[in-house]
C-alpha cells in the first residue's frame, strides 16, 4: 500500500491548529521606541514607514499605548541635544533616556523598561565608545570606552531602569557593567547583552533614525562579520561566563543558524529584527508585491522557531493586534 504514512492527515484544516510546533505570544515581544531631546513634536522616520522620533512629553503616552496593545517590554535609544567626543550626554542625570525612563516608569510602573547602552548616539564622531589611535589607524579603543558604559549603565540603573542592554560589543562590557552596577546597588538589575552582533548592512534605516552614522570608518573591528558562526558562538558565550543574564543574536532574519546554535547556551536569548528587516517588509508591502502582515507574522514565528525567547521587533504593536485578532 503506497503510501503507508499520510501527513496530510494532519494537515487538515480543523486539524492544523491543534499541531502549531510554534506559537508566537505577545510575552515575546518588546517594541523600540526612539526620544529625540531636541523635537517638540513626532516626527515620522522616512526610511522606516510606520515609526516616529518621539519628544519626551510624548515618553508616557508611548508606553501607555505599547501597553495597551498587550505588550509589556520596550527598548529605548535617545536622540540627545548635544553630541561630543566621549558621548558625555549618554550618562549625565538628565540625559534624554535617562528623563524618558523616569517619566515612564512613574507613569506606566508596570512597563518593563530595557535600555541600549552604548555611545553611538551621544559622540559627535557616531563610534560606539572613545576613538583614538591604534595599530590599525583611528580606531575604537576598548579598555578606554568601557569606562563609558559603565557610566552609562549606572545612570541608566539610576533613572530606573528595568534591564541594561550593551550593544557596544566592547570585550569585557558585560563584566564592566556587571561589577559597576553591583558597587552601585543595582546587583538585582539584569543585563541583556547584545552578545553576538553582526556589522551588518541592515542597520542603515537605524543610522538615519537614531542619528548615529559614523564620520569616518566602519563598525567591522568591534561587530562581527557575518561569515563566521563558531566566533558568533564564542561571542555570546563569552558574556554568559562574564554574567550576562539574557544572550541576543542580532540581526534575526538572516542569522536563524547563529540564534539556534546560541540558544544551546542555555540562557534565554533575545533576537534583534533589526531595522533594515523591518522596512525590507515595509517597502515590498507598500508597493503591493508581499502581504505585509503575512510576511511580518512568518517572520516573527521563524526567528521563534529558530530558538529566540524574545524578539526585539518594529512590528511589536502591529504583532500584537494581529495575535489577537488570530484567537
Ligand atoms: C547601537 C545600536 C544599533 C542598533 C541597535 N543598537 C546600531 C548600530 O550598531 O549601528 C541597530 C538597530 C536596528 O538597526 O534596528 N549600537
Ligand atoms: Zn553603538
Amino acid at each position: 500500500m503506497f503510501p503507508q504514512r499520510r501527513l496530510r492527515r494532519l494537515r487538515k484544516r480543523n486539524l492544523q491548529p491543534l499541531f502549531k510546533e510554534t506559537v508566537i505570544s505577545k510575552n515575546d515581544l518588546i517594541a523600540p521606541v526612539f526620544f529625540d531631546e531636541t523635537i517638540s513634536e513626532k516626527k515620522p522616520i522616512s526610511s522606516m514607514p510606520g515609526q516616529y522620533r518621539y519628544p519626551l512629553s510624548d515618553a508616557a503616552f508611548v508606553a501607555q499605548r505599547i501597553k495597551s496593545a498587550g505588550i509589556r517590554a520596550m527598548i529605548l535609544f535617545g536622540i540627545p541635544n548635544e553630541k561630543d567626543y566621549c558621548g558625555t550626554s549618554g550618562w549625565i542625570e538628565d540625559g534624554v533616556i535617562q528623563k524618558a525612563v523616569r517619566t515612564i516608569k512613574a507613569k506606566v510602573p508596570d512597563m518593563v523598561v530595557i535600555t541600549d547602552v552604548c555611545a553611538c548616539e551621544y559622540t559627535d564622531h557616531g563610534h560606539c565608545g572613545i576613538i583614538g589611535e591604534s595599530s590599525d589607524g583611528m580606531d575604537l579603543l576598548n579598555d578606554t570606552s568601557l569606562e563609558v558604559m559603565a557610566r552609562i549603565a549606572v545612570s541608566h540603573a539610576r533613572a530606573g531602569a528595568d534591564m541594561v542592554a550593551p550593544s557596544c560589543m566592547l570585550d569585557g562590557m558585560v563584566v564592566t557593567i556587571r561589577e559597576a552596577l553591583d558597587c552601585e546597588g543595582f546587583e538585582e538589575l539584569p543585563i541583556m547583552s547584545y552578545s553576538t552582533k553582526f556589522a551588518s548592512a541592515l542597520y542603515g534605516p537605524f543610522r538615519d533614525a537614531a542619528d548615529s552614522g559614523m564620520s569616518f570608518g566602519d563598525r567591522s573591528t568591534y561587530q562581527m562579520r557575518a561569515e563566521n558562526a563558531r566566533e558568533a558562538y564564542l561571542e555570546s558565550e563569552m558574556d554568559l561566563c562574564e554574567g550576562a543574564d539574557i544572550l541576543m543574536v542580532k540581526p534575526a532574519g538572516f542569522y536563524h543558524d547563529v540564534i539556534m546554535s546560541v540558544s544551546s547556551l542555555g540562557l534565554p536569548v533575545a533576537a534583534y529584527q533589526v531595522s533594515g528587516e523591518y522596512s525590507m517588509i515595509k517597502a515590498a508591502s507598500q508597493n503591493g508585491w508581499l502581504d505585509e502582515r503575512k510576511v511580518a507574522m512568518e517572520s516573527l514565528v521563524s526567528i521563534k522557531r529558530a530558538g529566540a525567547d524574545l524578539i526585539i521587533t518594529y512590528f511589536a504593536e502591529d504583532a500584537a493586534r494581529w495575535i489577537d485578532e488570530e484567537q
